[in-house]
């Protein structure tokens, strides 16, 4: 696999916002998620790992975690040989391997990161919001299609943003003035993935299981809060721009709670895929 370039937004991640769904954070969700599946012992493929930050939370409920993750600089060291890291595309990988497996996650992967690895930073945003985006989710969701008939028996974990949250309202908004979005409704993406995971866990007489979740996106102090908005959802592509970091501080300040630390209204869907029942049913 060859390196891949866009390097640009490397540490992107560690100004990931803390996510506070229904009480729980996103990684209490996806843990808990995972758990349901059978108490121990669990082989797991997190496609889109990043730093994997819920693989500590596993703990011994796992026997092996391949981390899936194109970006070698979100790469963290685990002093545990229950993981290892591969630098590749998810789908490539699921499509190529036939390894043995449990669970296969996608967590905050698929929205608007999944066709990064075909292009570099900036041609990657033309391609997922400009025109030869829906060229490329095509692509993207045949190989889906191909993944689930392969992987029989496997739970499968798909953590996705709810785009009609006033969080992801206003980053759409920004990303707007430079690259219109083609197709009008909200939550396009989400939608199409959702059809395709739902069409194919009826075809393939799988559990199929979506959950709304719905909390706060903790962003700290105003400072911090409007740089982790400028770099990670906008990716720095705005920071000369005064009139949108201006706009962006405005909007983070009418969410400022008792103790001065910027708590966004967020949500998320979760989907699940299983070979049987699942046990909290
Ligand atoms: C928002 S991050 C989420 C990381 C992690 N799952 C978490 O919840 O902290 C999305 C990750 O997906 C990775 N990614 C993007 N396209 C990918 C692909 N085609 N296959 C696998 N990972 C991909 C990105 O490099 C990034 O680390």
């Amino acid at each position: 696999m060859p390196a891949l370039p866009y390097t640009s937004y490397c540490n992107y991640l560690t100004l990931l916002p803390r996510y506070e769904l229904v009480d729980k954070t996103d990684i209490d969700i996806v843990v808990h998620a995972i758990r349901c599946v059978k108490e121990r012992d669990l082989r797991i493929i997190d496609c889109g790992a990043g730093p994997g930050r819920y693989w500590d939370l596993l703990g011994s409920d796992v026997r092996h975690i391949i981390a899936i993750e194109p970006n070698r600089a979100l790469w963290r060291p685990r002093h545990s040989d229950l993981w290892t890291y591969i630098e590749a595309d998810g789908f490539s990988y699921l499509r190529t391997h036939t390894v043995a497996t449990d669970v296969v996650t996608w967590i905050w992967s698929l929205n608007y990161e999944l066709l990064s690895f075909f292009e570099d930073y900036d041609s990657k945003l033309n391609r997922v919001i400009l025109k030869d985006w829906n060229l490329s989710f095509i692509h993207a969701s045949n190989i889906l299609n191909q993944v689930l008939d392969a992987l029989a028996n496997v739970y499968l974990v798909i953590l996705f943003f709810d785009a009609n949250t006033e969080e992801q309202t206003f980053v759409t908004e920004i990303w707007e003035t430079v690259a219109p979005f083609p197709f009008h409704d909200r939550n396009f993406t989400r939608l199409l993935w959702e059809d395709i995971a739902r069409r194919n866990a009826r075809r393939l007489n799988r559990t199929y299981r979506s959950t709304h979740l719905s909390g706060r996106a903790l962003y700290g102090p105003l400072e911090t809060a409007l740089h982790r908005m400028l770099n990670f959802h906008l990716r720095g592509h705005f920071n000369s721009d005064r009139a949108i970091v201006a706009q962006a501080r405005q909007f983070l300040a009418g969410y400022l709670d008792h103790h001065l630390q910027v708590s966004i209204p967020s949500g998320a869907y979760l989907y699940e895929i299983g070979p049987q029942r699942f046990r909290y049913d």
